[in-house]
């Protein structure tokens, strides 16, 4: 998407769309760009943390734990959809303490075994500090939904301070990622939003067709790591 810069920040054609017809927020937009300008940072320190991790692991265990990671800073615009959906003041302080999934990082893993060794070896680091798990995992959302989530604070050091900023990280295997991308698609594209009950449970058995896939991977690999 194309960027326009505003006041030295970048904000896409939509958000300054977006401020156009919103004109009353457009001094907490300039605020929230500039916030989430220290997001972004966040996400840079995450993922050098994820990369060296990985290298660190191929070296111990002979394969990669992470085939890739995506990262995305939420729009301002976005910001002050969800702070009003959860009448959430419309301030800078308001909002950090809040709204967890500013900096979103998500980690594509090989393996259901290679989601937990990410997770530990990111949260046995001193500076990042657990504040929120959801294991979606061992307890799949009615859906059929699995994701390790975590809310993690990590520090970020400034010209003239200290930031401690949270992300929120969801760890994930190849398919359950399959499963979560076309699933959040599809409910996407039925004009109303809704998916009837059909469709909900025919995704759902999608969903565990694919976590009993994730469980024979799983049991291959390790089959083969123990011949070695
Ligand atoms: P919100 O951020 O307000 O939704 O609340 P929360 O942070 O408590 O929610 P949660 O931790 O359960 O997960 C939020 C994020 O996980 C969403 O933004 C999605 O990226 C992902 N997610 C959660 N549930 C689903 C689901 O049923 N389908 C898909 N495709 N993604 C989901
Ligand atoms: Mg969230």
């Amino acid at each position: 998407m194309g960027k326009i810069s505003k006041n030295g920040l970048d904000a896409s054609k939509t958000d300054i769309a977006f401020i156009a017809q919103h004109a009353e927020l457009a001094e907490q937009f300039t605020g929230l760009l500039e916030l989430t300008q220290i997001y972004n940072s966040a996400i840079k320190e995450i993922s050098t943390k994820l990369e060296i991790l990985n290298d660190q692991f191929k070296i111990k265990h002979s394969h990669n734990p992470i085939r890739y990671i995506e990262s995305r800073v939420k729009s301002p615009r976005s910001i002050i959809e969800k702070c009003r959906r959860k009448n959430i003041e419309l301030n800078p302080a308001d909002v950090v303490e809040n709204v967890f999934d500013i900096a979103g990082i998500r980690v594509i893993c090989c393996y259901i075994d290679d989601i937990y060794s990410v997770a530990d070896m990111l949260l046995s680091q001193n500076d990042i500090t657990l504040i929120r798990k959801k294991d979606y995992i061992k307890s799949p959302k009615e859906n059929g939904y699995r994701s390790l989530h975590l809310v993690i604070r990590i520090p970020i050091f400034l010209a003239d301070r200290v930031e401690m900023v949270p992300a929120e990280i969801q760890i994930r295997t190849v398919a359950m990622d399959f499963w979560a991308s076309l699933e959040h698609q599809l409910r996407y594209k039925s004009k109303s939003g809704y998916i009837t009950e059909g469709i909900s449970r025919e995704l759902k058995e999608c969903a565990e067709d694919s976590a009993e896939l994730d469980l024979r991977m799983q049991d291959i690999y390790r089959r083969l790591n123990s011949q070695i």
